[in-house]
């Protein structure tokens, strides 16, 4: 059974064999985490995007990690919220789920992912936390490691206490 790990750090720093990409759905880059992956991982990431010609809310496409630590990127465009019955959630579990399934049927062993939506894109982080580890937990058995990383300390305390309400 892999470990799940929650830690405050960078996700372009993750030595793993697949992080995963806070994408919107032309897969332009942008800011946020999209915009430090694409910074740390040079152009390369960009060109591979482009041949997929955009990617839908939920879905996800894997490139290589250009000069970034990480083995791959698997790139996700996340919901934006809209108040939450505009079927955001779904989607939200779709980005996380559909993740996995590309990394695992690649035999990927570790994951590293952000907080998906949870910023430009509004979605609450306490939901998104529930969201994200309660997809891990269905996971876990496929991977050795799944690494949650939260850029800030308010959000890793979210997650932290996320799954200690999901493991009771
Ligand atoms: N490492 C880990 N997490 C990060 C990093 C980083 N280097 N930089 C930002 N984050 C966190 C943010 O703090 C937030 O918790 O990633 C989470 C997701 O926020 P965004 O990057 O804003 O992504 P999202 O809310 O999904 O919005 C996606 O924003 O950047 C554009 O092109 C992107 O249009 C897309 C939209």
């Amino acid at each position: 059974m892999g470990k799940i790990i929650i830690k405050k750090g960078d996700i372009t720093t993750e030595k793993v064999d697949a992080i995963v990409n806070a994408a919107n759905s032309r897969l332009a880059g942008g800011g946020g985490v999209d915009g430090a992956i694409h910074r740390a991982a040079g152009p390369s990431v960009l060109e591979e995007c482009a041949k997929f010609g955009g990617c839908r809310t939920g879905e996800a496409v894997m490139t290589g990690a250009g000069e970034l630590p990480a083995g791959c990127i698997i790139h996700t465009p996340g919901p934006r919220w809209r108040g939450g019955s505009s079927g955001e959630i779904g989607l939200l579990r779709n980005c996380y789920r559909n993740s996995f399934r590309l990394a695992r049927d690649r035999s990927l062993k570790s994951i590293a992912f952000p907080a998906i939506s949870t910023g430009v894109y509004g979605f609450p982080i306490e939901k998104a936390a529930e969201i994200a580890l309660g997809e891990g937990l269905k996971f876990r058995d496929d991977f050795d490691e799944i690494i949650y990383v939260c850029f800030s300390s308010g959000d890793h305390e979210v997650y932290t206490r996320a799954y200690d309400k999901l493991k009771r």
